[in-house]
């Protein structure tokens, strides 16, 4: 990896903010958040004859949507395995329905639209023999919940490496994700509804009607849609059946042959998933718990790429958060039992394009009297019998962490042996603070209990931000909250006086 490569999404693009909202704005459905799930919900329903505002506090598509592999299958790794084992073989049909829904919708509005669609076969494929297993019980589980797949040695694939066993689905999309969603998103705006970027979400009032506050105007409406990847608000405890992870994406231009002819994830762990945009080379991987930085990320994977492909040039690399539930199940529906005034979607793990526009198809079907036949199975209010003890074991977790960190040492004795481009946590008092120092010598000292419940941050070295390990909220070097539940800054702390702008450099460079 060189320091010319864009430390940024292949995917955004330096597009016109369009107006914020600036007065109170009545409509009959408020969506907050501008990523799959809000813009194909708004759409959807304004076709279906609502007036929508869609909400955004940054840009169409700059969060989850606009950092992923740009990959539209109903083929995902593993997921038909797990899910029949985490449920059984009806909820593995029904998100094999929901998927292919969701893939064929995204299939019928981008045929319109200038987003680089393409369309492909998709490969769950075993990278060393002793994946071949697992590639053959997701073909059985696959075929099993009704998605017509074909087995086969990755033909298709286009790879420059043997291939020992696959699992295929024709027919799967590739496109520019972030150019697909503001065409959709033009689509909205007009004729008494409206697109709102820059406008960040304060409060969501959900009484009759229900009222969306901004810093700059309300939004009041009939019903709202809680669309902003990690559920806003967190009112129905969503952070207790909800993780995070995090994962790294390379793209790369080749100086000889040529980039995979299909869609492609390896089927064990590490997994190496594999994609292409134009001529250029798409590997992701080396995902982990957020708040649990292993390594060097970005350098595994070119490594990887290496390897394999004659690589000129790195161009873009860029991570993303994905959310996902305790039972491996998107949670769309209503936000908490016994009101139908508030809905969410939230934990596609990394399958955000066909997950979320199913999950539009979900939402537009329950606030238009046409529900989807498998809507019900991605309650967020459903029990999970089999999956509980996985609930209990990972709240039991976070109380460790909770207690157990305000015991540890500090993870540097002082703020001066804090290398340059790195943090560390530092004790100050009976607390710790979490200290990076920059690439000029600069300390950026902030509290290091995570705002949302009070668990200890952790550096991210590859991202150069303070991650939280118990719900997955995330914050920049100065405290700036990037990624929820939490939605307070971490306050800044004085070193009074301590370190110095001589601390060595990290190893390693
Ligand atoms: Fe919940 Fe940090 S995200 S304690």
């Amino acid at each position: 990896m060189d320091t010319t490569t864009a430390q940024e999404s292949l995917w955004l693009l330096d597009a016109r903010r369009q107006h914020p909202l600036a007065a109170d704005t009545a409509v009959d459905v408020a969506v907050v958040g501008a990523g799959v799930v809000g813009v194909t919900t708004a759409l959807l329903l304004k076709q279906a004859g609502l007036r929508v505002a869609l909400v955004e506090a940054d840009r169409v598509g700059s969060g989850a949507s606009g950092n992923n592999t740009a990959k539209v299958t109903a083929l995902q790794a593993t997921v038909y395995s797990e899910i029949r084992k985490a449920h059984d073989a009806d909820a593995a049909a029904d998100y094999a329905a929901a998927s292919l829904a969701g893939v064929a919708r995204v299939a019928a509005l981008a045929g319109g639209v200038d987003c680089d669609l393409r369309r492909m076969p998709a490969y769950t494929y075993a990278q060393t023999r002793d994946e071949v297993a697992a590639v053959d019980q997701e073909a059985d589980a696959a075929s099993d919940a009704g998605l017509p797949v074909a087995r086969d040695r990755g033909e298709l694939l286009g790879v420059p490496f043997e291939v020992y066993h696959a699992v295929r689905l024709d027919d799967q999309l590739a496109l520019h994700p972030v150019k697909y969603l503001r065409a959709l998103a033009q689509q909205v705006d007009g004729d008494g509804s409206h697109v709102f970027e820059g406008s960040r979400v304060t409060g969501i009032e959900s009484g009759d009607p229900c009222q969306v506050h901004t810093g700059s105007g309300t939004v009041v409406a009939d019903r709202v849609v809680v669309a902003t990847h990690f559920p806003l608000l967190d009112r129905a405890a969503y952070f207790a059946r909800l993780e995070t992870t995090r994962a790294y994406c390379v793209a790369a231009r080749l100086r000889s042959g040529a980039p995979p002819t299909g869609l492609g994830i390896s089927a064990g762990s590490p997994s190496w998933s594999l994609a292409t945009h134009g001529d250029l080379l798409i590997v992701s991987g080396q995902s982990h718990s957020t708040g649990s930085p292993e390594g060097e990320p970005y350098r595994v994977l070119a490594d990887f790429a290496r390897e394999h492909w004659d690589v000129a040039a790195f161009t873009h690399r860029w991570s993303a958060q994905d959310v996902v539930a305790f039972d491996k199940l998107p949670m769309v529906g209503t936000y908490a039992p016994g009101s139908d005034r508030l809905h969410v979607a939230t934990g596609f793990r990394k399958w955000g394009l066909s997950g979320g526009t199913f999950a539009a198809l979900a939402l537009t079907g329950a606030l238009t009297g046409s529900p989807q036949p498998w809507a019900d199975r991605f309650s967020p209010h459903r029990l999970s019998l089999r999956s509980a003890p996985t609930l209990l074991r990972k709240n039991a977790e976070v109380v460790v962490d909770l207690v157990g960190d305000r015991l540890k040492p500090g993870e540097a004795a002082s703020p001066d042996d804090v290398p340059r481009g790195s943090g560390r946590l530092v004790r100050q008092g009976l607390g710790k603070v979490g200290v990076f120092r920059d690439d000029d010598g600069a300390l950026h000292a902030v509290s290091a209990r995570c705002t949302h419940l009070g668990c200890l941050v952790r550096f991210n070295d590859a991202e150069r931000s303070w991650d939280c390990p118990c719900h997955g909220s995330r914050f920049g070097v100065d405290g700036e909250v990037l990624e929820g539940p939490a939605s307070t800054p971490l306050p800044t702390r004085d070193l009074g006086g301590s370190g110095s702008a001589d601390s060595p450099a990290p190893s390693g460079g």
